[in-house]
């Protein structure tokens, strides 16, 4: 049975040094909706909420939110007048109704050419913005609520777009990601083929295989959900501070279909990023290693290079050395409980083992609970679906002559 974190003292967790250990601010990952809610929706003279709809989707909602504490960060205002002409588009579409109930011909849901154009995009994005991890958090956080006992689309959650929608963006789990959202949106803007659900994923793999990491073995073809009546209820992402962190995640991952290999494996992804204090109640305001940025600078990373996807993550937590690097109790464990513990310590020695078992794990969490038009999926990548590791050939290496 999960506890939230305010059940917790900080001492509780002895693997966080004193200083590491943050006061439970937010509560939880999963939980603390109310206080993480409402640091982001906190008054309504300083977020504004607005309803418009795309004209790529049948979706009618979507949040823009223009927050003094969510926005400020430089990297995201110029999509804060983005956001705001879109308001303005978006209040004729509704009154309108141009864009609601029009019946389209049937079609895949996404579009193969748009996906790949879209992808080129968010390689641009990525270059200018260091947005990596909270794109990856966003696909995550989309189809990590899938339950595998519910039959019904979109009952069973999952990877469907849900996310976009304001009731689902102020879980406390999602607290930040508005701004993953705001910046890929002009990117959902330009390509009307592609839906959110497909984006998302998108985003989340290319932000993977950009920073280094494995090529991941991506279909697409996600339907969306069209309302926020469809998003699922809070409280189905884990929380990175229970009493029982290895059966907590044993019961929400177990719930989503995933193994305990595949727990140890996603759990890699924390080599990228940071987390906040002010969203997740976890971390540093900053420490050496983030408070230059790149990005918006602040929060406190797991590893040392937070950009760049490689095995450190399990390196570093496995050592706890470093006062600057962040260990959840949901990180530690998975060198403390025996079946968790071979994976962890495989990926710490072997990188290939690790890159291997993450893009496997990470395609299946990327299809979590997701409808595909077609069946089969779309599949946009011409070459091989895993990358070939390069091998070692003595002589491209060798000074000698020939
Ligand atoms: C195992 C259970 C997990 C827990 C308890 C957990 C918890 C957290 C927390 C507390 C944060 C900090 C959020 C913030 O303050 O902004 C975070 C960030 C992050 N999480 Fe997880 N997470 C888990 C699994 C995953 C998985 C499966 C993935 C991806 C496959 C993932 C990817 C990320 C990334 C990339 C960030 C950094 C976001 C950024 O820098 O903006 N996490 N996670």
């Amino acid at each position: 049975m999960a506890v939230r974190l305010s059940q917790l003292t900080p001492s509780s967790f002895s693997t966080q040094p004193s200083s590491l250990r943050s006061p439970p601010m937010a509560s939880s990952l999963g939980g603390g909706a109310a206080s993480s809610s409402s640091r982001l929706f906190s008054s309504s003279s300083r977020a504004r909420l607005s309803l418009f709809s795309s004209p790529s989707s049948s979706s009618l909602s979507f949040l823009s939110l223009s927050s003094s504490a969510s926005l400020k960060s430089p990297a995201f205002s110029p999509l804060r007048s983005h956001l705001s002409r879109n308001q303005g588009r978006s209040a004729f579409k509704l009154s309108s109704g141009r864009f609601s109930t029009v019946a389209s011909p049937k079609c895949a849901a996404s579009n193969p050419d748009q996906l790949k154009s879209a992808r080129e995009d968010i390689k641009e994005l990525l270059k200018t913005k260091f947005c990596h991890p909270i794109l990856i958090r966003l696909g995550w956080h989309d189809a990590g609520t899938y339950n595998k006992n519910i039959e019904e689309w979109p009952q069973r959650g999952g990877a469907n777009g849900s996310l976009r929608f304001e009731v689902e963006l102020k879980h406390g789990a999602n607290a930040g990601l508005v701004n993953a959202l705001n910046l890929i949106q002009s990117i959902k803007d330009k390509y009307s083929g592609v839906t959110y659900a497909d984006l998302f994923q998108l985003a989340s793999a290319t932000a993977i295989e950009e920073a280094g990491g494995p090529k991941i073995p991506m279909k697409y073809g996600r339907v969306d959900v069209t309302g926020p009546e469809q998003c699922p209820e809070e409280g189905r992402l884990p929380d990175a501070g229970p009493l029982s962190p290895a059966d907590h995640l044993r019961e929400v991952f177990y719930r989503m279909g995933l193994n305990d290999k595949e727990i140890v494996a996603l759990s890699g992804a924390h080599t990228l990023g940071r987390s906040r204090p002010e969203r997740s109640g976890w971390g540093k305001p900053e420490t050496k290693y983030t408070k230059d940025g790149p990005g918006a600078p602040g929060g406190q990373s797991w590893t040392v290079q937070w950009l760049k996807f490689d095995n450190s993550y399990f390196k570093d937590i496995k050592e706890k050395r470093d006062q600057d690097l962040l260990v959840l109790p949901t990180d530690a464990v998975l060198f403390e409980d025996p079946s968790f513990k071979v994976y962890a310590e495989k990926y710490a020695e072997d990188q290939e083992a690790f890159f291997k078992d993450y893009a496997e794990a990470h395609a299946k969490l990327s299809n979590l609970g997701a409808k595909f038009d077609p069946p089969e999926g779309i599949v946009i990548d011409n070459g091989p679906a895993q990358a070939a590791p390069e091998k070692f050939v003595a002589a491209n290496y060798s000074s000698g002559k020939d």
